[in-house]
């Protein structure tokens, strides 16, 4: 069992990652600009968004800060709710990530971790009041993580939200099922910055096909395309 999962990002029409460098070019701040993302987030609807260790660093309390708690770690989940109305998981396998609080913007805070994660660490996100999967070995198990994400959280529709090598990594192992696209009138051109989804010099292996299911004018003279992914 896993969610539906849908990748849903933003790009200038040379699919560039990092919007502060092409935010200018709309003629919109990159605060309008998120927000027709967050817009087009919610027509979507997900219960739950996931993102990579560097896009989370953005919504941490720090990062390679110490991180402890004296008491017991509960291995490998600890479900601190199931019933949240959004989850926020954060793919963190080095728990590199520091975290004081259980919510990002209201979401639940949920952390998915690797199995040399230090019990101390585990001991403070429980006091934080945070959920958190642990992996069996020093890897992240993605599959095994959405199974945990859908029996044990509930979650249904999880909106994979980047970076770059985060989407590569769930496109390569196929577990994505629909791409939702926020495309704007901009160019980026600024040689050697990522892509919305970086696979490293061998790509995905298996060739990804597309079947555009809609395409909808946006208010800033932005298109919001969606595809499913033909299996
Ligand atoms: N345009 C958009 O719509 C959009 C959306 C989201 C984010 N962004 C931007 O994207 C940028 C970050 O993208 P990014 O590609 O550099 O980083 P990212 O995907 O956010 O995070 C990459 C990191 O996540 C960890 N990771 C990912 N998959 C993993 C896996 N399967 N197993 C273990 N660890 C895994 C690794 O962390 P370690 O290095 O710790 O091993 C990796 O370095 C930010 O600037 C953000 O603002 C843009």
């Amino acid at each position: 069992m896993k969610p539906h999962v849908i990748c849903h990002m933003m790009a200038p029409l040379d699919g560039r990652l990092i919007v502060a460098d092409w935010s200018p070019s709309t003629g919109h701040t990159e605060e309008e600009l998120v927000a027709e993302y967050d817009r087009t987030h919610e027509a979507v609807g997900a219960d739950a968004w996931l993102s990579g260790r560097k896009t989370g660093e953005e919504f941490s309390d720090g990062i390679d800060g110490k991180m402890s708690a004296p008491g017991e770690a509960e291995r490998p989940v600890r479900v601190a709710t199931s019933d949240a109305e959004e989850y926020a998981v954060i793919v963190d396998k080095d728990a590199r990530l520091v975290w004081k609080k259980a919510e990002i913007g209201g979401a639940h805070l949920i952390v998915l971790l690797c199995a040399s994660v230090p019990d101390d660490y585990l001991a403070a996100l429980t006091a934080a009041g945070a959920s958190y999967i642990v992996s069996p070995a020093d890897e992240i198990d993605l599959f095994s993580a959405l199974d945990i994400l859908a029996s044990r959280f509930g979650i249904k529709r999880l909106m994979l939200e980047g970076g770059a090598r985060t989407n590569g990594e769930f496109l390569k192992l196929g577990l994505v099922d629909e791409i939702t696209y926020v495309l704007f009138p901009a160019i980026g051109a600024k040689s050697g910055t990522p892509a919305i989804v970086e696979a490293g010099e061998d790509g995905i292996s298996q060739p990804v096909r597309l079947k555009m299911t809609s395409c909808t004018p946006g208010p800033l003279d932005n298109l919001h395309i969606r595809y499913d992914i033909v299996r």
